[in-house]
């Protein structure tokens, strides 16, 4: 990559450092940027909020007929399989802490539930983590169509104004790719790829900043039928060594009051840490005993960690019994473990 960071006098310009005394849960919400942003009129930064009061109006507002919202380039530092989360902010981490909130409509103002939604952005000093997952991670809007980000503001990089990617999908629908901007960013106007329909509207709350945005997909109709989760996850958070170049080890999780077979889209979460991942193969056991290949080896990939999440068809097994996340080191050397794995049903 040829973006070097050497321009780092703005990057600090994010008001401060979190505080690591505990993270201000802020249930206050901003009320939801409504579509005058995707109808392309821009929030300025004289609408920026002071104090938030808490309150999310009863009803979103959005206008049938909306022009969806823009999609704008991926840049070069979009990283696939990214972990399943909405809580971007690790301990220790700078920045000003942010939350990004709204919702996802179709062109009806239709909520779409269960819209995949995947972020990543900069660190507070303008980097991409582009080895690993730093700041990235996906998660699903609820059955309200509602979403929650929980992170940092992103700090500048050279040539690029103050920023957020995102991807957006609903269920078995196209992907949208864009990006969010703030208000009142010097850097607005001189970068050619922002787009004032992009802007949150900011508000400040408990300590941080919250920025709020909807997002119009471009299609009409009833919304997809894919069923959200039902919200049985679980999981085993043992520490289970993989011996190097060695047998198959395994992990269970018990899955209970799980009536019928599981989901075509079972969700596997699994979070493996290895100094080379390529040496690791793993499978999801059913309880009937069958295997389901997650991961193959890959002598190329020497990256480390697989912290990610499958999607398996399970839709032929039966949900409630032992499932077993099974992992084995194919070669000489470099050796892991299982941190944790999750099922969500
Ligand atoms: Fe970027």
């Amino acid at each position: 990559m040829s973006i070097e960071n050497d321009d780092r006098a703005d990057a600090g310009a994010t008001d401060g450092e979190i505080t690591r005394k505990k993270m201000l849960k802020m249930t206050a919400m901003a009320a939801p940027v409504p579509l005058l942003l995707a109808a392309g009129i821009g929030v300025s930064a004289a609408q920026e909020g002071s104090a938030d009061d808490g309150l999310l109006p009863a009803t979103p507002e959005c206008h049938d007929g909306d022009q969806p919202t823009v999609a704008q380039t991926e840049g070069p530092y979009f990283t696939p399989g990214s972990p399943e989360r909405s809580e971007l902010v690790e301990p220790g981490m700078a920045g000003t802490r942010l939350r990004v909130i709204g919702f996802v409509y179709n062109r009806n103002c239709t909520p779409v539930a269960n819209a995949l939604m995947d972020w990543w952005q900069a660190d507070n000093g303008g980097n991409y983590d582009n080895r690993g997952y730093r700041l990235r991670g996906h998660f699903y809007t609820d059955n309200a169509g509602k979403f929650t980000l929980s992170t940092i503001v992103p700090g500048l990089y050279p040539g690029r104004t103050r920023h957020l990617h995102v991807k957006v999908q609903a269920p078995n629908r196209p992907i949208l790719t864009t990006q969010l901007y703030f208000p009142g960013e010097p850097g607005n106007g001189r970068d050619t790829i922002y787009d004032p329909r992009l802007l949150m509207r900011m508000s400040n709350a408990g300590g941080g900043r919250v920025g709020t945005y909807d997002f119009v997909l471009n299609f009409t109709g009833a919304p997809p039928t894919t069923t959200p989760p039902s919200g049985g996850r679980f999981e085993n958070t043992g520490n289970v060594p993989i011996p190097d170049n060695g047998t198959a080890v395994t992990s269970p999780v018990t899955v209970t009051g799980q009536p019928g077979n599981a989901p075509a889209a079972l969700r596997v979460n699994v979070d493996v840490r290895h100094t080379y991942r390529g040496d690791v193969v793993l499978d999801l056991v059913a309880p009937s005993g069958v295997a389901h290949r997650l991961k193959n080896t890959d002598a190329t990939d020497s990256a480390a960690d697989v912290i990610t999440t499958y999607t398996v068809n399970a839709s032929a097994e039966r949900a409630n019994g032992i499932w077993r996340l099974r992992a084995s080191d194919v070669s000489r050397r470099d050796t892991g473990h299982i941190e944790a794995w999750s099922l969500q049903f």
